[in-house]
């Protein structure tokens, strides 16, 4: 079984600065080994950059139209203090589920804080539909997750034309869930979890969210066992299954519910999910060889798979995870963390979202993941804002658009 080395420039790097180097000297020298890191980290992501060849090959415009006015929409709200390079217009899908729940996040949140910020139309997936040389040349700009920079057409085209199912489309759709109010339980891997005996509770909900490194076996009890999607990238997965493994994670759940939601940051994802969709080994890049069974199992049909829309990660980014890292010039570095994404993703498509081992304020009193063997102190990273993350987690608690678990921390 191949395992290809972990990326280096979305590697998740920690910074050696857990919580506790709050003072003097401390900070300082924090803070120096910091810049150091932001310093290398540049230096690799340059590198790294100036190799990834330019396989841009545009397709041939239909006509001579100016292309990038084709999808500019009048209708789209930019805020206008964001910088244009964020990219602060986004596609217009109606394509969410229309629920019948009368008390649905969707429809409480106009009334929030959030009412601003919240786009009901933007697309939270994308497939075979979004295929369109409009839309490439709209995307193309945005590099990473927020768009298809990284991408080249033939690949976009070969991997997403194969998801052209119904279920597409949707997160949650009737066939998953058919209650008219569908409660969701998404699950971070958080040691707030270890002996929270909260598993039975979790499963109790109409869906499971789960991520990256999500460990059940043997940890039933605290965190459940049923899994309805996870939530991954390809870098995030392959660097799970090397720091985890001796932990337990062999491979992401498999059950017949379970289906796989790729957050797209890389070629890589692409490739892979063509590969699971054609059953093939991936056929070149950093993941060459690799079998799609060894991560998903041998059901890949294709309604098992969904994958992120860059406009929605763009949009986690700009409206409700807007680090001060993007002020910076590393801002090219940062997106939200897959268990961010996963989190914000079910607030956008369930109608009652209950979160479980997420950051807290009393993180210090918790290791980083429930399945670790002994205490490990959070990690924090530099393409990622994790305290940014937890403020937004108390934000939507107060609004009454997420149950928060808090342990013994109280609310
Ligand atoms: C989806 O794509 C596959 C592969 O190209 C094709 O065989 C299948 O007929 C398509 N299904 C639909 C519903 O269009
Ligand atoms: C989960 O646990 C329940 C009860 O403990 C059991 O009946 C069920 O088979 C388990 N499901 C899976 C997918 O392991
Ligand atoms: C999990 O909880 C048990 C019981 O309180 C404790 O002994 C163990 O050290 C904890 N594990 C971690 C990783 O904190």
């Amino acid at each position: 079984m191949r395992r290809p080395p972990a990326l280096g420039c979305c590697r998740a790097t920690p910074v050696p600065c857990p919580g506790r180097c709050g003072r003097g000297a401390g900070l300082a020298l924090a803070l120096l080994a910091l810049l150091l890191l932001l310093l290398a980290t540049q230096r690799r992501l340059g590198l790294e950059l100036s190799r990834t060849p330019t396989r841009l090959q545009a397709p041939r415009p239909p006509t001579t139209e100016a292309p990038e006015l084709v999808t500019r929409s009048p209708h789209l709200t930019p805020a206008p203090s964001l910088p244009p390079n964020l990219g602060d217009t986004y596609g217009r899908d109606e394509t969410s589920r229309s629920s019948e729940c009368p008390s649905s996040i969707r429809k409480r949140i106009t009334g929030t804080e959030f009412g601003a910020a919240f786009l009901a139309t933007v697309p939270v997936l994308q497939w075979a539909q979004h295929l369109r040389e409009d839309e490439y040349r709209r995307l193309r700009r945005y590099g990473g997750a927020h768009g298809w920079k990284d991408v080249s057409w033939d690949v976009l085209k070969t991997s997403l034309s194969l998801l052209n199912t119904s279920a597409s489309g949707l997160l949650v759709d009737s066939g998953q869930a058919a209650a008219p109010c569908v409660r969701c339980a998404v699950v971070g891997n958080g040691g707030i979890l270890n002996g929270s005996r909260v598993g039975a509770a979790i499963d109790a909900h109409h869906l499971v969210f789960r991520v990256n490194g999500a460990i059940t076996a043997g940890f039933e009890g605290d965190v459940g066992n049923r899994t309805s999607f996870y939530v991954f990238s390809t870098n995030t997965l392959v660097n799970a299954l090397g720091s985890y493994a001796a932990d337990g994670f062999k491979h992401p759940p498999r059950s017949p519910e379970t289906r796989y939601v790729f957050l797209p940051d890389h070629d890589r994802d692409y490739l892979l999910l063509r590969a699971a969709l054609t059953h093939q080994r991936v056929d070149r890049g950093r993941d060459k060889g690799v079998w799609p069974q060894e991560f998903f199992g041998e059901d890949l049909r294709a309604d098992k798979f969904r994958m992120l829309h860059p406009d929605f990660i763009r949009y986690l980014r700009n409206r409700f995870l807007r680090s001060d890292i993007l002020a910076t010039p590393l801002w090219q570095l940062y997106r939200p963390s897959t268990g961010a994404v996963m989190l914000l993703a079910a607030i956008h498509t369930c109608d009652e979202v209950s979160a479980f081992g997420f950051m807290t304020p009393g993180y210090r009193a918790y290791s980083d993941h429930y399945f670790d063997r002994g205490h490990k102190e959070v990690q924090f990273y530099v393409n990622h804002d994790l305290k940014l993350e937890m403020r937004l987690w108390q934000r939507l608690q107060r609004s009454g658009l997420l149950r928060l678990y808090t342990g013994t921390e109280g609310t």
